[in-house]
Protein backbone atom coordinates (compact mmCIF):
# COMPACT_ATOMS: atom_id res chain seq x y z
CA UNK A 1 0.00 0.00 0.00
CA UNK A 2 1.39 3.63 -0.52
CA UNK A 3 1.84 5.63 2.67
CA UNK A 4 -1.24 8.33 3.38
CA UNK A 5 -0.03 11.69 2.12
CA UNK A 6 -1.04 14.20 3.82
CA UNK A 7 0.62 16.97 1.90
CA UNK A 8 -2.72 18.12 0.18
CA UNK A 9 -4.55 18.65 3.49
CA UNK A 10 -2.57 20.92 4.73
CA UNK A 11 -4.10 24.08 6.60
CA UNK A 12 -2.83 27.57 4.99
CA UNK A 13 -1.53 28.51 8.40
CA UNK A 14 -0.03 24.54 9.33
CA UNK A 15 3.67 25.83 10.67
CA UNK A 16 6.97 25.31 8.76
CA UNK A 17 8.19 21.54 9.16
CA UNK A 18 10.69 21.33 12.08
CA UNK A 19 13.45 18.79 11.73
CA UNK A 20 12.34 16.42 15.24
CA UNK A 21 14.53 15.09 17.90
CA UNK A 22 17.17 17.59 19.67
CA UNK A 23 19.65 19.49 18.83
CA UNK A 24 23.68 17.85 19.33
CA UNK A 25 24.86 19.48 22.80
CA UNK A 26 28.73 20.35 23.34
CA UNK A 27 30.27 19.32 25.85
CA UNK A 28 31.15 22.98 26.94
CA UNK A 29 27.14 23.75 25.96
CA UNK A 30 27.42 27.83 26.15
CA UNK A 31 24.23 27.14 23.62
CA UNK A 32 20.85 26.58 25.31
CA UNK A 33 19.90 28.78 28.38
CA UNK A 34 20.09 26.21 31.32
CA UNK A 35 20.17 26.89 34.34
CA UNK A 36 22.93 25.45 36.86
CA UNK A 37 22.28 21.74 36.98
CA UNK A 38 24.08 21.46 39.95
CA UNK A 39 21.47 23.46 42.27
CA UNK A 40 18.39 21.97 40.90
CA UNK A 41 16.60 22.20 43.83
CA UNK A 42 15.64 18.37 43.53
CA UNK A 43 14.88 17.25 47.59
CA UNK A 44 13.34 20.42 47.55
CA UNK A 45 10.51 19.14 45.15
CA UNK A 46 9.85 16.13 45.97
CA UNK A 47 9.18 17.75 49.45
CA UNK A 48 6.91 20.38 48.32
CA UNK A 49 5.37 17.60 46.06
CA UNK A 50 4.52 15.23 48.73
CA UNK A 51 3.50 18.12 51.07
CA UNK A 52 0.78 19.30 48.10
CA UNK A 53 -0.22 15.26 46.95
CA UNK A 54 -0.90 14.76 50.98
CA UNK A 55 -2.94 18.59 51.39
CA UNK A 56 -4.54 18.64 48.05
CA UNK A 57 -3.62 15.31 46.40
CA UNK A 58 -7.49 14.19 46.02
CA UNK A 59 -7.91 17.39 43.37
CA UNK A 60 -5.77 15.97 40.75
CA UNK A 61 -9.14 14.03 40.05
CA UNK A 62 -10.53 17.15 38.85
CA UNK A 63 -9.27 19.51 36.10
CA UNK A 64 -8.18 22.09 37.79
CA UNK A 65 -8.86 25.43 37.46
CA UNK A 66 -8.50 26.90 34.04
CA UNK A 67 -6.55 29.55 35.08
CA UNK A 68 -4.24 27.25 36.67
CA UNK A 69 -3.77 26.03 40.68
CA UNK A 70 -5.06 28.82 42.78
CA UNK A 71 -2.94 28.65 45.44
CA UNK A 72 0.48 28.94 43.15
CA UNK A 73 -1.46 31.86 41.52
CA UNK A 74 -1.76 33.46 44.89
CA UNK A 75 1.79 33.41 45.56
CA UNK A 76 2.32 34.71 41.98
CA UNK A 77 0.49 37.74 42.77
CA UNK A 78 2.24 37.97 46.14
CA UNK A 79 5.49 37.83 44.58
CA UNK A 80 4.77 40.14 41.73
CA UNK A 81 3.59 42.63 44.82
CA UNK A 82 6.12 42.55 46.41
CA UNK A 83 9.00 42.00 43.98
CA UNK A 84 8.05 43.79 41.09
CA UNK A 85 5.15 46.32 42.62
CA UNK A 86 2.52 45.17 40.24
CA UNK A 87 -0.37 45.44 42.26
CA UNK A 88 -2.82 42.42 41.13
CA UNK A 89 -4.58 39.57 42.22
CA UNK A 90 -4.38 35.64 41.48
CA UNK A 91 -7.96 36.55 39.67
CA UNK A 92 -5.36 38.52 37.10
CA UNK A 93 -2.78 35.69 36.45
CA UNK A 94 -2.76 32.77 34.04
CA UNK A 95 -0.57 30.09 34.62
CA UNK A 96 1.01 28.50 31.28
CA UNK A 97 3.53 25.80 30.27
CA UNK A 98 6.45 28.10 30.93
CA UNK A 99 6.66 31.54 29.73
CA UNK A 100 6.60 30.72 26.29
CA UNK A 101 3.14 29.43 25.78
CA UNK A 102 1.43 33.09 27.36
CA UNK A 103 4.08 34.48 24.47
CA UNK A 104 1.93 32.49 22.31
CA UNK A 105 -1.65 33.11 23.01
CA UNK A 106 -0.86 36.88 23.35
CA UNK A 107 0.73 36.85 19.53
CA UNK A 108 -2.09 34.56 18.62
CA UNK A 109 -4.92 37.48 20.41
CA UNK A 110 -2.95 40.19 18.93
CA UNK A 111 -1.70 39.44 15.34
CA UNK A 112 -2.85 39.29 12.02
CA UNK A 113 0.19 38.54 9.17
CA UNK A 114 1.65 41.58 8.09
CA UNK A 115 1.22 43.63 11.77
CA UNK A 116 4.12 45.24 12.72
CA UNK A 117 5.85 44.24 16.44
CA UNK A 118 8.33 46.45 17.58
CA UNK A 119 11.55 43.94 19.00
CA UNK A 120 15.02 44.60 20.34
CA UNK A 121 17.46 44.40 17.57
CA UNK A 122 18.81 41.16 18.89
CA UNK A 123 16.00 39.17 20.85
CA UNK A 124 15.21 35.75 22.43
CA UNK A 125 14.86 33.37 19.34
CA UNK A 126 11.67 31.43 20.54
CA UNK A 127 9.60 34.32 20.79
CA UNK A 128 10.82 35.70 17.36
CA UNK A 129 9.76 32.39 16.06
CA UNK A 130 6.75 32.92 17.19
CA UNK A 131 5.74 36.16 15.75
CA UNK A 132 6.62 35.16 13.34
CA UNK A 133 4.63 32.00 13.07
CA UNK A 134 1.59 34.26 13.50
CA UNK A 135 3.10 36.57 10.31
CA UNK A 136 4.33 39.32 12.23
CA UNK A 137 6.52 41.87 10.28
CA UNK A 138 9.51 42.47 13.00
CA UNK A 139 10.87 46.04 13.55
CA UNK A 140 14.12 46.00 15.56
CA UNK A 141 15.05 49.12 17.62
CA UNK A 142 18.65 49.59 18.15
CA UNK A 143 19.94 49.05 21.58
CA UNK A 144 22.95 49.84 23.80
CA UNK A 145 23.77 48.72 26.77
CA UNK A 146 20.75 50.88 28.82
CA UNK A 147 18.21 48.92 26.49
CA UNK A 148 16.02 49.96 23.45
CA UNK A 149 17.35 53.54 22.48
CA UNK A 150 14.62 56.28 22.90
CA UNK A 151 15.28 58.27 19.58
CA UNK A 152 15.35 54.72 17.78
CA UNK A 153 12.11 53.17 19.49
CA UNK A 154 10.34 56.48 18.55
CA UNK A 155 11.59 56.57 14.85
CA UNK A 156 10.61 52.87 14.63
CA UNK A 157 6.78 53.53 16.12
CA UNK A 158 6.45 57.11 13.76
CA UNK A 159 7.88 54.94 10.67
CA UNK A 160 5.26 52.02 11.12
CA UNK A 161 2.38 54.63 11.80
CA UNK A 162 3.50 56.40 8.64
CA UNK A 163 3.57 52.96 6.68
CA UNK A 164 -0.03 52.82 7.59
CA UNK A 165 0.44 49.80 9.89
CA UNK A 166 0.75 51.17 13.70
CA UNK A 167 2.65 48.96 15.80
CA UNK A 168 0.69 45.82 17.72
CA UNK A 169 2.85 45.77 20.39
CA UNK A 170 6.35 46.10 21.68
CA UNK A 171 8.34 42.51 22.94
CA UNK A 172 11.50 43.36 25.16
CA UNK A 173 13.09 41.53 27.75
CA UNK A 174 14.50 44.28 29.67
CA UNK A 175 15.81 43.07 32.64
CA UNK A 176 19.33 40.66 31.94
CA UNK A 177 17.92 40.61 28.26
CA UNK A 178 18.93 37.23 25.73
CA UNK A 179 20.74 37.20 24.38
CA UNK A 180 22.67 40.89 25.13
CA UNK A 181 22.60 40.56 28.84
CA UNK A 182 21.74 44.32 29.71
CA UNK A 183 19.42 45.66 31.90
CA UNK A 184 17.33 48.36 30.49
CA UNK A 185 17.58 51.66 32.89
CA UNK A 186 15.36 53.00 34.71
CA UNK A 187 15.34 56.43 32.34
CA UNK A 188 14.83 54.53 29.46
CA UNK A 189 11.82 52.29 31.23
CA UNK A 190 10.06 55.67 31.57
CA UNK A 191 10.78 57.00 28.49
CA UNK A 192 9.47 54.14 26.95
CA UNK A 193 6.30 53.79 28.67
CA UNK A 194 5.81 57.76 28.10
CA UNK A 195 5.87 56.68 24.07
CA UNK A 196 3.77 54.01 24.03
CA UNK A 197 1.28 56.57 26.09
CA UNK A 198 1.73 58.96 23.54
CA UNK A 199 1.15 56.61 20.26
CA UNK A 200 -0.97 54.28 21.74
CA UNK A 201 1.37 51.35 21.31
CA UNK A 202 1.24 48.44 24.12
CA UNK A 203 4.12 46.62 25.63
CA UNK A 204 4.28 42.88 26.21
CA UNK A 205 7.22 42.78 28.94
CA UNK A 206 9.18 39.32 29.05
CA UNK A 207 10.66 39.30 32.51
CA UNK A 208 11.57 35.83 33.00
CA UNK A 209 15.18 36.39 34.43
CA UNK A 210 14.71 39.30 36.88
CA UNK A 211 15.78 37.52 39.94
CA UNK A 212 18.41 36.30 38.79
CA UNK A 213 20.80 39.39 39.84
CA UNK A 214 24.16 38.72 41.60
CA UNK A 215 24.94 42.65 41.51
CA UNK A 216 23.18 45.96 41.18
CA UNK A 217 19.76 47.23 42.40
CA UNK A 218 16.59 46.28 40.94
CA UNK A 219 15.43 48.16 38.49
CA UNK A 220 11.28 49.20 38.62
CA UNK A 221 9.51 46.88 36.51
CA UNK A 222 7.52 48.72 32.99
CA UNK A 223 4.55 47.69 34.35
CA UNK A 224 4.82 49.14 37.63
CA UNK A 225 5.75 52.26 35.63
CA UNK A 226 2.05 53.00 33.77
CA UNK A 227 -1.26 53.59 35.04
CA UNK A 228 -2.81 53.41 32.13
CA UNK A 229 -3.26 49.77 31.73
CA UNK A 230 -0.85 49.11 28.40
CA UNK A 231 1.31 46.43 29.92
CA UNK A 232 0.98 42.75 29.56
CA UNK A 233 3.56 41.07 31.76
CA UNK A 234 5.05 37.26 31.51
CA UNK A 235 7.46 35.48 33.70
CA UNK A 236 8.40 32.19 34.56
CA UNK A 237 9.58 29.63 36.77
CA UNK A 238 11.92 28.09 34.14
CA UNK A 239 14.93 29.97 35.45
CA UNK A 240 14.48 30.22 39.10
CA UNK A 241 13.40 26.51 39.81
CA UNK A 242 13.85 24.53 36.19
CA UNK A 243 12.67 24.78 32.57
CA UNK A 244 11.62 21.04 33.11
CA UNK A 245 8.73 22.04 35.39
CA UNK A 246 7.66 24.15 32.54
CA UNK A 247 5.70 26.90 34.69
CA UNK A 248 5.58 30.29 33.94
CA UNK A 249 2.93 32.96 34.12
CA UNK A 250 0.93 36.16 32.58
CA UNK A 251 -0.94 38.86 33.44
CA UNK A 252 -2.52 41.39 31.48
CA UNK A 253 -5.73 43.87 31.66
CA UNK A 254 -8.68 41.84 31.64
CA UNK A 255 -9.89 42.56 28.62
CA UNK A 256 -6.37 40.50 26.73
CA UNK A 257 -6.73 38.43 29.91
CA UNK A 258 -9.83 36.92 28.82
CA UNK A 259 -8.82 36.73 24.81
CA UNK A 260 -5.66 35.11 26.02
CA UNK A 261 -7.63 32.71 27.87
CA UNK A 262 -9.56 31.42 24.74
CA UNK A 263 -6.64 31.32 22.90
CA UNK A 264 -5.10 28.90 25.73
CA UNK A 265 -5.24 25.06 24.42
CA UNK A 266 -4.55 21.87 26.77
CA UNK A 267 -6.45 23.33 29.74
CA UNK A 268 -4.92 24.04 33.10
CA UNK A 269 -1.43 23.66 33.21
CA UNK A 270 -0.11 20.60 35.15
CA UNK A 271 -1.69 20.50 39.00
CA UNK A 272 1.28 17.49 39.87
CA UNK A 273 3.96 19.83 38.87
CA UNK A 274 2.23 23.28 40.33
CA UNK A 275 1.77 21.37 43.82
CA UNK A 276 5.81 20.48 43.78
CA UNK A 277 6.84 24.25 42.38
CA UNK A 278 3.85 25.73 45.18
CA UNK A 279 5.00 24.25 48.29
CA UNK A 280 8.65 24.36 47.63
CA UNK A 281 8.35 28.23 46.31
CA UNK A 282 6.41 28.87 49.72
CA UNK A 283 8.90 27.62 51.66
CA UNK A 284 12.56 28.07 49.85
CA UNK A 285 12.55 30.77 46.66
CA UNK A 286 13.82 33.32 47.79
CA UNK A 287 17.00 31.46 49.83
CA UNK A 288 17.01 28.92 46.66
CA UNK A 289 16.95 32.04 44.21
CA UNK A 290 20.13 33.87 46.65
CA UNK A 291 22.20 30.18 46.63
CA UNK A 292 21.90 29.89 42.44
CA UNK A 293 22.71 33.59 42.23
CA UNK A 294 26.04 33.12 44.43
CA UNK A 295 26.58 30.28 41.99
CA UNK A 296 25.78 31.91 38.60
CA UNK A 297 28.07 35.13 40.11
CA UNK A 298 31.10 32.48 40.21
CA UNK A 299 30.33 31.40 36.42
CA UNK A 300 29.68 34.66 34.96
CA UNK A 301 33.54 35.58 36.94
CA UNK A 302 35.34 32.47 35.24
CA UNK A 303 33.57 33.51 31.74
CA UNK A 304 34.98 36.88 31.57
CA UNK A 305 37.99 36.16 33.08
CA UNK A 306 38.59 33.63 30.15
CA UNK A 307 37.33 36.33 27.85
CA UNK A 308 39.99 38.58 28.85
CA UNK A 309 42.17 35.93 28.90
CA UNK A 310 41.86 34.81 25.15
CA UNK A 311 40.07 37.13 23.27
CA UNK A 312 42.43 39.79 23.53
CA UNK A 313 42.43 40.75 19.94
CA UNK A 314 41.46 44.18 19.18
CA UNK A 315 38.00 44.86 17.78
CA UNK A 316 36.51 42.08 20.12
CA UNK A 317 34.28 43.06 22.65
CA UNK A 318 31.55 41.44 25.30
CA UNK A 319 29.16 42.60 27.83
CA UNK A 320 29.23 42.22 31.28
CA UNK A 321 26.14 41.30 32.95
CA UNK A 322 24.82 41.89 36.69
CA UNK A 323 22.48 38.76 36.35
CA UNK A 324 20.89 36.73 34.20
CA UNK A 325 22.64 33.68 32.43
CA UNK A 326 23.96 35.36 29.22
CA UNK A 327 27.54 36.72 27.66
CA UNK A 328 26.99 38.43 24.56
CA UNK A 329 30.30 38.33 22.57
CA UNK A 330 31.32 40.58 19.57
CA UNK A 331 33.91 39.69 16.92
CA UNK A 332 35.71 42.00 14.65
CA UNK A 333 32.68 43.51 12.17
CA UNK A 334 32.46 41.37 8.71
CA UNK A 335 33.20 37.74 10.14
CA UNK A 336 30.40 35.44 10.13
CA UNK A 337 30.83 33.03 13.43
CA UNK A 338 26.58 31.40 12.08
CA UNK A 339 28.82 29.66 9.48
CA UNK A 340 31.30 27.58 11.23
CA UNK A 341 28.59 27.13 14.54
CA UNK A 342 27.96 23.46 13.24
CA UNK A 343 31.90 22.65 12.78
CA UNK A 344 33.08 24.18 16.04
CA UNK A 345 29.93 21.91 17.56
CA UNK A 346 31.29 18.88 15.67
CA UNK A 347 35.05 19.44 15.95
CA UNK A 348 35.47 20.97 19.07
CA UNK A 349 32.49 20.05 21.32
CA UNK A 350 31.65 23.87 22.28
CA UNK A 351 27.81 24.90 21.56
CA UNK A 352 26.91 28.46 21.02
CA UNK A 353 24.39 30.32 19.07
CA UNK A 354 25.33 32.55 16.78
CA UNK A 355 23.65 36.50 16.79
CA UNK A 356 21.60 35.74 13.75
CA UNK A 357 19.45 33.83 15.62
CA UNK A 358 17.95 36.65 17.41
CA UNK A 359 18.40 39.21 14.75
CA UNK A 360 15.19 41.34 14.21
CA UNK A 361 15.91 41.04 10.20
CA UNK A 362 17.09 37.67 10.77
CA UNK A 363 20.69 38.34 9.37
CA UNK A 364 22.51 40.64 11.41
CA UNK A 365 24.82 39.76 14.29
CA UNK A 366 27.07 36.96 12.26
CA UNK A 367 29.76 38.40 14.46
CA UNK A 368 28.23 37.95 17.49
CA UNK A 369 28.11 35.11 19.74
CA UNK A 370 25.56 34.60 22.64
CA UNK A 371 27.75 32.61 25.72
CA UNK A 372 25.16 31.12 28.62
CA UNK A 373 27.72 30.55 31.14
CA UNK A 374 24.54 28.52 33.11
CA UNK A 375 25.11 25.19 32.47
CA UNK A 376 28.87 24.52 32.75
CA UNK A 377 31.24 24.57 36.23
CA UNK A 378 33.27 27.70 36.35
CA UNK A 379 36.12 25.18 35.66
CA UNK A 380 34.39 24.12 32.35
CA UNK A 381 33.53 27.11 31.34
CA UNK A 382 37.50 28.18 31.94
CA UNK A 383 38.24 25.45 29.35
CA UNK A 384 35.38 25.49 27.02
CA UNK A 385 36.10 29.20 26.21
CA UNK A 386 39.99 28.44 25.51
CA UNK A 387 38.94 25.83 22.94
CA UNK A 388 36.33 27.94 21.65
CA UNK A 389 39.32 30.77 20.95
CA UNK A 390 41.50 28.48 19.18
CA UNK A 391 39.07 27.55 17.43
CA UNK A 392 37.81 30.76 16.17
CA UNK A 393 41.27 31.41 15.72
CA UNK A 394 41.91 28.43 13.72
CA UNK A 395 38.48 29.45 10.98
CA UNK A 396 40.44 32.78 10.71
CA UNK A 397 37.18 34.96 12.52
CA UNK A 398 39.24 35.99 15.63
C1 LIG B 1 13.42 35.78 27.30
C2 LIG B 1 12.78 34.45 27.38
N1 LIG B 1 11.45 34.38 27.42
C3 LIG B 1 10.81 33.21 27.48
C4 LIG B 1 11.51 32.02 27.49
C5 LIG B 1 10.71 30.75 27.51
O1 LIG B 1 10.99 29.99 28.62
P1 LIG B 1 9.90 29.10 29.35
O2 LIG B 1 8.81 28.80 28.37
O3 LIG B 1 10.64 27.90 29.78
O4 LIG B 1 9.40 29.92 30.49
C6 LIG B 1 12.91 32.03 27.45
C7 LIG B 1 13.68 30.79 27.43
O5 LIG B 1 14.87 30.75 27.29
C8 LIG B 1 13.55 33.29 27.39
O6 LIG B 1 14.87 33.40 27.36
Amino acid sequence: MTAFNFTSLLSSRAADAKPLGMNKRGKYDFAVAYPDPETLPLDGLVEGLRKGLAEDGRDLALYAHPQGYTPLREFVAAKLQRDRNIQITADDIILGDGSGQPIHMIAETLLDPGDVVIVEDFVYSGTLNTLRRFGAELRGVVTDDEGMRTDSLESVIQGAIADGKPPKFIYTVPTFQNPQGWTMSLERRKAMVALCQKYGVPILEDDCYVDLRFEGQDVTSLHALDDTGLVMYVASFSKIIAPGMRLGYLTAPKEILQRAMGAKSGGSVNTFASFAVHRFAQDNLMSHIETINDVQLEKRDAMLAALDEHFSEPGVSWSRPQGGIFIWLKLREGVDAAAIRDKILATDDVGYHPGSNFAADGVSGKNCLRLCFGYNTPEEIGEGIAVLAAALRREGVL
